[in-house]
């Protein structure tokens, strides 16, 4: 593991770990952030169990581990603090162990004989022993709702956790501070619009932010921003959309609120049921008219008799695509897949400078084709389409990840379970093309 020191000033030292190469591809890479003050020394978000002797043996290097004092989780992420229990065995009894208030029942699911201070939505002020002070901040919301910032006056140094991250590729690197912000920007953009969700409070934790002047801000993941980065890291989070997610609520409600649309993926209920049988059919909510633009009208098969509420029955022999509900309901189903997919840091940097707009679109056409719809797929061969992306280390992991979201998609949509299982078959089936095997 590296150790970098990010700031230093007489006998109090600012310091990042974290940049392991030795550390397993599905484990999300974290900084472990060390502040060394006189005789004091606090560890901030210590990180997961998996990388605790790595951080270990790096600390020890640096500190004696009586002197850790102080130990602070920002919120209750297992990429936070699930190492606590290891921590707290290897100090001495009186380290003292900060967390919003909100999480300290559930962080005692990772050990339960800490004794956890809670620190109030306001925040709480640390007093080192030189007299210097350090200072947890509110950041709710962003992206856990119980969620503290550190801030170090002398320093003047903020620890923001997860607001800042990024998700770098693979690979050795020679700093922990970002050097060209804009290229920069990749890697922290996904990531911001999907987990933070709340605007007002990103505007307010901007004001605090500014109103604490920091001359650096240290994440929890990724690389730190100094001098004028932290402005143009503030105003680029200022002027972000977040909250993307949100709308695969809004579009299946919207969808199954208008009448000359089709519901995508319905739960079969006695109101939609008709003959022949629930045994023999499974309905599926399809449009009788096809004006709307956006919906493709459906000629496989032939629709049945409608039921008096405008849905149709479909035989359960029919295309699997038509059983699902047809192109509105894998449309559904593709977004919600890739706001799955894209932010998930286990495998969101595959798909760094792909145009996720087309690739959508290739995905819909494909499994529209493979669940037996009617129009062409006129992308790549599965082969080719990934070979690249094996070349570059895809594997089963990533594959069970991807195929694993697609599952907890369908799930989500309350697609029939018998459904569910031959969606699953047929993407499984792709597996060895998909991985060039
Ligand atoms: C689970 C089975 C999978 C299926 C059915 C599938 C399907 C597809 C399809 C239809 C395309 C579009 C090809 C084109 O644009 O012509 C594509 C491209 C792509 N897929 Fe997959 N995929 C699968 C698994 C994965 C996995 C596991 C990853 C990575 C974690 C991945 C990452 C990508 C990327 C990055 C592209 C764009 C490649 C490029 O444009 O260079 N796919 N995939
Ligand atoms: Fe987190
Ligand atoms: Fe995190």
């Amino acid at each position: 593991m590296d150790c970098q020191i990010l700031n230093k000033q007489d006998d109090h030292i600012w310091y990042a770990f974290g940049q392991d190469l030795a550390k397993p591809d599905n484990i999300i890479d974290t900084n472990q952030i060390v502040i060394c003050s006189g005789n004091d020394t606090v560890l901030l978000d210590p990180g997961g169990m998996e990388i605790f002797p790595n951080f270990l043996a790096a600390l020890t290097e640096k500190v004696s581990i009586e002197t850790i004092k102080h130990i602070f989780l920002s919120h209750q992420d297992p990429d936070i603090g699930s190492s606590l229990s290891l921590w707290r065995r290897i100090c001495n009894n009186d380290v003292k162990i900060y967390l919003p208030w909100m999480w300290a029942g559930f962080v005692s699911h990772f050990d339960a004989e800490s004794s956890l201070i809670s620190v109030p939505d306001e925040g709480m002020t640390i007093r080192l022993s030189s007299g210097r002070t350090l200072d947890m901040v509110p950041a709710h919301f962003l992206h856990s709702p119980g969620n503290l910032n550190m801030f170090d006056p002398h320093a003047q140094i903020l620890f923001s956790g997860d607001i800042g991250a990024a998700l770098l590729p693979k690979g050795p690197r020679n700093s922990f501070f970002v050097d060209k912000f804009d290229q920069h920007i990749q890697y922290m953009e996904a990531f911001h619009k999907r987990w933070l969700g709340y605007s007002e409070a990103r505007d307010a934790w901007i004001g605090q932010a500014r109103r604490l002047g920091p001359k650096m801000i240290v994440p929890q993941h990724g690389l730190c921003f100094k001098d004028d980065d932290v402005d143009a890291f503030l105003d680029w989070l200022g002027d972000l959309e977040i909250g993307v997610g949100v709308s695969v609520m809004q579009e299946v409600t919207k969808l199954a609120e208008a009448p000359s649309t089709v519901t995508p993926l319905p739960k079969p209920g006695p109101e939609t049921l008709s003959a022949p049988s629930p045994a023999t059919s499974s309905t599926v909510a399809l449009a009788e008219s096809t004006s709307s633009p956006t919906l493709a009208p459906d000629p496989t098969p032939q629709p049945q008799p409608g039921n008096a509420d405008g849905t149709l029955v479909i035989k359960q022999d029919a295309p699997l695509f038509a059983r699902i509900g047809g192109d509105p309901a894998v449309d559904v189903v593709v977004d919600a897949f890739y706001s799955h997919v894209l932010s998930d840091p286990r495998v969101s940097r595959f798909f760094e400078n792909i145009d996720t707009k087309n690739l959508k679109k290739m995905q819909k056409q494909f499994m529209a084709m493979v669940f037996g719809g009617p129009d062409p797929y006129t992308g790549q061969d599965m082969r080719s389409a990934h070979a690249r992306l094996v070349a570059d280390g895809l594997d089963d992991t990533h594959f069970d990840i991807v195929a694993n979201h697609l599952l907890e998609v369908l799930t989500n949509f309350q697609v029939d379970p018998p459904l569910i299982d031959e969606i699953m078959q047929i993407v499984g089936s792709t597996r060895d093309d998909v991985l060039n095997r």
